[in-house]
């Protein structure tokens, strides 16, 4: 289909506005496909009531704090959110985990410590995504209590982002990825005098405990191009245009089948007179949107803290909040950290999500 035009449109996506008009992309494919820029006398994110369950959701998963407890979240065919919370345990009673329904993407929000694999040993701090491969065998040495959003992916492995134009050095160069130290990791074990002997195994999520008489970590040696790994957002170089807002795919850090993995972290604004420097108003009409805020100042979002979940099904525009428009006419750069999962197939609500839901979160758009 070719491009076509009523109205008065703007020649640029996201840029040159007419003062106090709006733009609102709709698009297909999640910022890839068939896409119109659409000016409005008003956000549509101006609705005066919504009745019904497809509405836009906020989530304080502070209140699910405490324990040992892994709490699903939202979940689809191809992957699952989960709220995962873990406590330093003594050397003697350590256990493996193996996950044979998919892979283990955990975010690290808080705390910190080491990953004990058969490849060798990763370290993580808040701000590490650690990649671990379905049915690799690890288990957490921690130095505090430690939180995680864990995203699993059920259909497939996460890959690379598509580095389209850009080439294979950003947003993150495969040299900056964490790689297991295998020496190390024995050396750390005898350091803590840590042995594992057993492991939990998820197959369709129900686990089954396995037990040796000896460690489960007992490599001598490993090569190839399957390991766990991790990836900190502190590697991260954001994508950005001076002259314009890019969309948030430019901020995609892993892809799944059926989703992507963004990572939204400090960057300039978009310098420009005529460019938009707030998210644009938009429909990615194929995908549902979850953003975990980690750590920062969450300049497009009002009353938000670090801990919170956002969740935007499709079928309605979403954007900032009325104020962020004069927040940003005060600040030089964005000063965020948040992981994004958007979606192509809708996701589903576990009800423990009913317990920490903001529930008048849908009018924070009304003036
Ligand atoms: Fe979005």
């Amino acid at each position: 289909m070719h491009h076509y035009t009523q109205g008065q449109p703007t020649r640029q996506g996201h840029k040159a506005i007419p003062d106090g008009q709006f733009e609102e992309e709709q698009g297909l494919e999640g910022f890839f496909g068939p896409v119109s820029h659409l000016i409005k006398k008003q956000p549509s994110t101006r609705w005066t009531n919504i009745e019904g369950p497809l509405k836009p959701r906020m989530y304080d998963l502070v209140k699910l704090e405490g324990g040992t407890a892994t709490q699903r979240l939202l979940y689809n065919n191809d992957c699952t959110m989960s709220n995962v919370w873990m406590q330093p345990e003594a050397p003697d009673r350590i256990r493996a985990r193996r996950n044979a329904d998919g892979d283990w993407l955990y975010f690290c929000h808080k705390g910190s410590g080491s990953l004990l694999t058969e490849y060798g040993i990763l370290d993580f701090t808040p701000g590490s995504y650690i990649n671990v491969q379905k049915c690799v065998t690890h288990a957490f040495l921690l130095n505090e209590p430690a939180n995680f959003f864990l995203i699993e992916n059920r259909t497939s492995h996460f890959q690379e982002p598509d580095r389209g134009i850009v080439g294979r050095h950003v947003p993150w160069d495969m040299n900056s990825l964490g790689k297991p130290e295998l020496d190390r990791l024995y050396a750390v074990m005898k350091e803590k005098n840590v042995e594992v002997k057993e492991i939990d195994i998820k197959h369709c999520d129900e686990f089954t405990k396995i037990s040796y008489d000896s460690s489960v970590f007992d490599v001598t040696g490993w090569k190839g191009d399957l390991f766990p790994f991790t990836l900190h957002m502190k590697d991260l170089m954001p994508l950005m245009s001076h002259r314009v807002h890019l969309p948030p795919s430019a901020h995609s850090t892993f892809a799944g089948r059926g989703f992507v993995v963004c990572s939204f972290v400090p960057r300039p604004f978009e310098e420009e007179g005529d460019a938009l420097r707030v998210p644009f108003y938009h429909q990615n009409i194929d995908y549902d949107e979850v953003l975990f805020y980690h750590a920062g100042d969450f300049f497009s979002r009002q009353n938000l803290h670090s801990g919170m979940m956002s969740f935007h099904p499709a079928g309605f525009p979403h954007g900032p909040h009325p104020k962020a428009f004069e927040k940003v006419k005060s600040k030089t750069h964005t000063d965020e950290y948040a992981v994004m999962v958007d979606t192509r197939w809708p996701l589903k609500r576990d009800p423990v999500l009913d317990r920490v839901e903001l529930s008048d979160y849908w009018k924070s758009w009304m003036k």
